[in-house]
């Protein structure tokens, strides 16, 4: 049995500088000695969205301190390392650029094993960090990036059933926000408003309803949405709007999980559904899920809301687990925009055509 391994992730793909320092044991069990993030969320704010550029200067100024600071609160050197975990795609090129190169330099200089890490990876395998989730588990990854319902199986061997086709959940959440007249981040004012509004209110259009597939399909409600938020009169109407949105984006979410979860079960015994990313924090999405799981026999797991959110803790845990595994990456590895979790079946399905842009969520 592998020994326990102490990982320092970094994480820099979006706009969250973030750096952990976590403990693999040698049973497996996860024990996080620090999680230090930054969110650049004010520098972001005036534009109603995360510049790139912006970002990726942010990185570079604080990357370092936030580093250190990571590793003082652990209370460890880097000569306790075992090796050091970043971010390389998918996200923000000049952002994953930043933290990649941190991540290269500290490898280099102190001769530690180098771990490439894929962002959704990294948030596969949130939900270890704060509870016992032993795979295999299907999993729902939704943040404001990614909509997917992946099979995990470990690190390095997960099998997606299936992706947005368009907007990620929490891109309609954000975009709906703002036509709502919100702030950014929307997901959480949005669900804020909600609480004052009636959910049966408005119908929305519901996507992909038909298809016996997993996929999603966000950008239909999200414009029916912008149209009756131009029409809205009063806060009432806004509320009823925000709640109305919420319920249709959860529904969808529920709908494709009970397909997944029938898919699943064909292969495997182990019925644990995990939901990751900052949709998670929702709690009528949780509600919703946790009710779909259960209809299915389903143990229902949510990460704690700080491992959900961006953080470098469920990279240095994906780093971990994959040092354990022998799999290592070279100190040339790129940073890359686009990067499937799963290249075969994104190769193989044309919904997730590779091309010129690559799998979008
Ligand atoms: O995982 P995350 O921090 O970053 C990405 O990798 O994208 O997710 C951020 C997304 C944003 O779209 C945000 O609006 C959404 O998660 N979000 C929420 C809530 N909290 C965060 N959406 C709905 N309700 C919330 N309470
Ligand atoms: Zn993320």
């Amino acid at each position: 049995m592998t020994q326990a391994l102490t990982v320092l992730g970094i994480e820099t793909s979006c706009d969250e500088t973030a750096a952990a320092v976590v403990r693999r044991h040698a049973d497996g069990r996860a024990e996080v000695l620090s999680s230090v993030v930054a969110s650049q969320t004010e520098a972001h704010q005036p534009f109603g969205g995360v510049v790139p550029e912006i970002a990726a200067r942010a990185h570079v100024e604080i990357v370092d301190g936030i580093v250190a600071q990571a590793l003082a609160e652990a209370d460890v050197g880097f000569d306790v390392l075992d090796g050091v975990g970043a971010t390389a795609g998918p996200g923000l090129v000049g952002g994953v650029m930043v933290g990649l190169s941190f991540g290269k330099a500290v490898a280099l200089a102190r001769g530690l094993p180098l771990v490439a890490v894929n962002h959704l990876e990294g948030h596969a395998v949130s939900a270890r960090l704060g509870a016992e989730a032993d795979y295999p588990f299907l999993l729902l990854l939704v943040s404001g990036g990614h909509c997917q319902l992946l099979v995990v199986e470990g690190v390095g061997r997960m099998r997606r059933l299936g992706s947005t086709i368009d907007d990620a959940a929490g891109e309609a959440f954000d975009k709906v926000a703002k036509a709502l007249g919100l702030g950014y981040p929307g997901g959480p004012a949005l669900e804020a408003l909600a609480e004052k509004g009636d959910a049966s209110r408005y119908p929305l259009p519901r996507a992909l309803l038909g298809r016996k597939d997993c996929d999603f399909s966000f950008s239909g409600l999200k414009t029916a949405a912008a149209r009756l938020a131009a029409d809205a009169q009063n806060d009432q109407d806004r509320a009823d709007l925000a709640a109305s949105v919420q319920a249709a984006i959860a529904r969808q979410l529920a709908e494709r999980s009970d397909r997944a979860m029938a898919l699943y079960v064909q292969e495997h015994a182990h019925r644990l559904f995990v939901v990751a990313g900052g949709v998670a924090a929702n709690r009528t999405v949780r509600r919703v899920l946790e009710d779909t799981a259960a209809a299915r026999g389903f143990a229902f797991l949510a990460p704690p809301l700080k491992y959900c959110t961006d953080n470098a803790a469920m990279i240095a845990l994906a780093s971990a687990e994959r040092l354990a595994a022998g799999l290592t990456s070279p100190l040339d590895a790129a940073a890359r925009p686009r990067w499937p979790l799963d290249e075969a079946s994104a190769l193989a399905d044309p919904t997730h055509k590779p091309g010129r842009k690559g799998a979008k969520a």
